[in-house]
């Protein structure tokens, strides 16, 4: 294998249009950081860099869903995404964005490089136009009705009932969804990248190329693709909402969303390293690797390389192990459906419990073909793997060192055979030895290759072998009679619990964290290299060195957690609630009670925690009549900052009241859930702050 100087690691950027499932951090973020992880043991060179993909019509259409522009909307979701990467424990060198100015330079400068090559085609064609709106309509911005299953509200680039690939121009009685109206076609200009030409390259250098290094899902998609015949890709869009194409002939339109984000990279390398940034893109002794879900591939692995290559500075992907789709319970994972396990969501409701998502979705990783997570799964790998291999050798060791040695490293001291026992000792080393061993080495092994799964379990085998050898050696049965082996199966048993502190940060951050300040030892922190020359085992427990006290590194996920989560799913599927948690419905009131309450729709313009209370939040509303300040009991359920933008549901005239000094004009209105989790009361289409209920 080519020894490269330094990395460059990429994460697919993601949309800034929601938050993250379990299904992005099980595609293109956790196998990354896993893989940074190991780079940065070993002590390389890396720069690991990802950020919010904040332009296209993912994003302008989300804004207008929630009533926002799209810069606030972009706002709101980047904070978000950047904080649950972070809370994870994603360990991006740099979470960048692409709305900022440094992006805007680099893909500009990027779009002028190829175009004063005079490389792009300029090509006119019909598009819908929507008069009233006086824009050109995106193709997600179109419905009708599709000519293949009769949907009256198919897209214009897709069926969603029968899954048939569209154009706008084949849907029956096309309309806007911006205006309703129905859209008239105009001719309009746009830029083209020439793929084609790139087709006879693209043959060579992945076809040839990478027959033998790329995954086979990875290799298949592109070849396939590149077989049909490749076709110039238009590069520009007639949006108001991205990077203006910087030509003064192209007023008006913007960069195509996927020319942009992939430039995103090489930005956010610019705004971490400065000047410094060039070797990482420039130098053929760098290492370039795209972690991305397999609906990215081409473009990773054909546009944006032919688009590196158009450009003639920079180098190309080496690798690009794209995974495949992570299912939910059996179900495709839907936003829509809120069919999904939301890491925000996650991290909430099993604090402190981050290495145990790693765990299960690294067990299950989609390396080679789609995989399904289940929650009873989940507690069945953490209980039996994490809990009764991992943790039960880690706590056994501490725990018995302590009790026969006040926690200090004892002897290593030969005791080579003179027993019977002494002698089976010897052999039981002997074995544990040489398969932990093997064991390191196959776990590198599958780490450079990107086999992330596997990895793992030989991680965790070096916790199996650790469990085997104490059942054999059985310390505690020969406490009375040879302290001397005693201590010798314990120095090794500890030897053990060293090299898993080192073995497993990689996967579980958080468990190497706290074995390394159990064992007091700080050999631990060096360089794998340093520490596993020749793949030798650490050892860096020297006797005499006095532990800490022992903890527990992981406890059982109990029934309860389990099947909350499971309801919760089961609950988006609409299915009623249990008779027996309905609340009874209150005593009758009169029509003119009820009219007595004014009930308004309003807007969150600011809102923001309230101190010394784990319940308020404090929201600035634009009621439309007015702007007031409610305090609602919400804290739980809802961030301040994903609060803001929202429309809800209030009573305007409720008569104020006072709360922790502050005054509280009105009451926000939540739906209450047998769980006991509130969920806004929101109209199902934007409408005007001040808007009356009834
Ligand atoms: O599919 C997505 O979520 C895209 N936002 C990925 C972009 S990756 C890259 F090119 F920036
Ligand atoms: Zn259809």
């Amino acid at each position: 294998m080519k020894k490269f100087k330094r990395y460059t690691i990429t994460s697919a950027l993601p949309y800034a249009n929601g938050p993250l499932h379990i299904g992005h951090i099980a595609g293109a973020y956790l196998p990354a950081d896993t893989y940074v992880r190991f780079l940065r043991l070993r002590g390389e060179d890396v720069v690991y860099v990802c950020g919010s993909d904040e332009h296209g019509v993912a994003i302008t259409l989300g804004a207008k869903k929630e009533g926002l522009t799209p810069k606030a909307f972009v706002d709101k979701y980047h904070n978000i995404m950047k904080k649950a990467f972070e809370d994870f424990g994603i360990s991006f060198d740099i979470y960048s964005r692409t709305s900022n100015e440094i992006h805007y330079k680099t893909a500009q400068e990027f779009f002028t490089k190829i175009n004063d090559q005079n490389l792009f085609t300029i090509d006119s064609s019909d598009q819908y136009y929507d008069e009233e709106e006086k824009i050109f309509l995106a193709d997600r911005y179109i419905i009708g009705t599709c000519p293949n299953c009769a949907n009256p509200n198919a897209y214009g680039d897709q069926c969603e009932k029968c899954g048939t690939s569209l154009s706008p121009k084949q849907l029956i009685n096309p309309r806007s969804t911006v205006s309703g109206k129905t859209p008239v076609l105009r001719p309009t200009k746009h830029w083209y990248f020439p793929l084609d030409k790139f087709e006879g390259w693209l043959k060579e250098w992945l076809v040839e190329g990478h027959k033998d290094d790329w995954k086979t899902n990875v290799y298949g998609q592109c070849k396939s693709w590149i077989d049909q015949g490749l076709q110039p890709r238009s590069i520009t869009r007639d949006l108001d909402w991205g990077i203006p194409v910087p030509l003064p002939e192209a007023k008006g339109k913007v960069l195509y969303v996927w020319f942009d984000a992939p430039i995103g990279y090489i930005s956010a390398t610019k705004e971490l390293k400065g000047k410094d940034w060039e070797k990482y893109w420039k130098d053929p002794e760098t290492r370039l690797i795209h972690f991305i879900g397999k609906d990215n591939i081409v473009f990773h692995c054909i546009i944006f390389p032919s688009m590196l290559k158009a450009n003639g500075e920079f180098i190309l992907p080496d690798n690009v192990p794209a995974n495949e789709f992570l299912n939910l319970e059996g179900e495709k994972l839907s936003t829509s459906r809120n069919h999904a396990v939301w890491l925000h969501e996650y991290l909430q409701e099993f604090p402190g419990r981050r290495d145990e998502l790693r765990y299960v979705l690294t067990s299950i990783s989609p390396e080679t073909k789609d995989a399904d997570f289940t929650w009873s799964d989940y507690q069945k790998k953490v209980n039996s793997e994490l809990v009764a291999i991992l943790g039960n050798f880690v706590n056994r060791v501490m725990v018995l060192t302590w009790k026969y040695f006040d926690g200090k490293v004892p002897s290593e001291k030969e005791i080579a055979g003179t027993t019977e026992k002494r002698k089976k000792i010897l052999a039981y080393y002997n074995q544990a030895h040489t398969d932990l061993d093997k064991t390191v080495k196959e776990m590198i092994n599958c780490l450079q290759t990107f086999k992330f799964r596997e990895a793992q379990f030989q991680m965790m085998n070096l916790a199996r072998i650790g469990n085997k050898f104490l059942a054999d050696a059985e310390p505690w049965k020969l406490a009375k009679e040879d302290m001397e082996a005693v201590a010798a199966i314990l120095n090794y048993a500890l030897t053990v619990v060293g090299n898993i502190a080192v073995a497993c940060e990689p996967f579980l951050p958080d468990a190497a964290k706290s074995i390394k300040k159990q064992l007091n030892a700080s050999g631990l922190d060096k360089k794998w290299n340093e520490l596993w020359t020749k793949e030798q085992l650490v050892h860096t427990v020297p006797e005499g060195h006095q532990l800490n006290a022992a903890e527990l590194l992981y406890k059982n996920i109990e029934d309860e957690d389990i099947a909350r989560q499971v309801s919760r799913l089961k609950k988006t599927e609409s299915k009623p609630m249990e008779a027996t948690n309905l609340k009874a419905i209150k005593p009758e009131v009169v029509f003119d009670d009820f009219s007595k309450l004014d009930i308004r729709i309003g807007k969150v313009v600011a809102a923001e925690k309230m101190e010394k209370s784990d319940k308020l939040l404090k929201l600035t509303i634009n009621a439309g009549v007015d702007t007031r300040t409610i305090l609602s009991g919400i804290a739980k359920h809802y961030s301040a900052e994903e609060m803001v933008g929202k429309q809800v549901a209030f009573i305007a005239n409720l008569a104020p009241r006072k709360m922790m000094g502050i005054e509280s004009q009105g009451m926000i209105l939540s739906a209450e859930d047998s769980d006991g989790k509130l969920r806004l009361i929101r109209p199902d289409e934007i409408v005007n702050p001040g808007s009356t209920v009834s």
